[in-house]
């Protein structure tokens, strides 16, 4: 099993280079900054950009198709709404042999959330898998503790499963997998 992860953590050799941090071989994750540039975004062969942020003002270029999708990144925002809709434009995409670069400001949280929401739906994977794939690609992911709760919500909708539990923590309810970071952090 750490083979496995091993592996993918090793294959991006150049993060640097590339820019946008491949997921799958038609999903792209970025910040705002890399998604407006034109270079980054030809030499992947991105046909579609999801623009998930009140914040990023895109640059538009004609050949690429794009959505945007308001949504703030605080634990109380609804992205959960959003969850079917991005996973099923991105499957399009793919059908057509396009490749979609998702994006917010950071590329830490609301994309990432919608990145694992997909992997779920249309790679079948679990939400603790999933994290880690996605985590292995783009070592900055941090989805919110809200989206957290959602995906969870998410994963036993579509699953009837949880791989991934919300638990108490001094922070309030956080993924069991950050439960060990917490700790460390309110040893400190
Ligand atoms: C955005 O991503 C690009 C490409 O990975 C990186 O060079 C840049 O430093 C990032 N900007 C911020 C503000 O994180
Ligand atoms: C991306 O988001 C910004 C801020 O909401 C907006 O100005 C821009 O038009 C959006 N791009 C698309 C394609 O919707």
């Amino acid at each position: 099993h750490f083979m496995f992860l091993y592996n993918f953590s090793s294959k991006q050799e150049h993060p640097s280079i590339y820019g946008l941090s491949r997921i799958t071989s038609s999903l792209y994750l970025s910040n705002g900054t890399a998604a407006n540039n034109k270079l980054l975004l030809f030499a992947s062969q991105i046909t579609a950009v999801i623009n998930v942020s009140v914040e990023v003002v895109n640059t538009f270029y004609p050949d690429i198709h794009y959505m945007h999708i308001p949504v703030t990144d605080t634990p109380i925002s609804r992205l959960y709404d959003y969850f079917d809709l991005v996973a099923d434009r991105i499957h399009s995409v793919d059908l057509q042999q396009g490749r979609t670069l998702l994006h917010c400001a950071a590329g830490v949280s609301r994309s990432a959330a919608l990145c694992l929401a997909y992997l779920m739906k249309y790679h079948a994977m679990s939400l603790l898998n999933a994290h880690a794939w996605v985590k292995s690609c783009r070592p900055i992911i941090r989805p919110n503790n809200g989206f957290w709760r959602q995906l969870v919500q998410y994963e036993y909708k579509l699953f009837g499963t949880n791989t991934v539990r919300m638990v108490s923590s001094p922070l309030g309810l956080v993924p069991d997998l950050y439960e060990n970071e917490v700790r460390i952090m309110i040893a400190f």
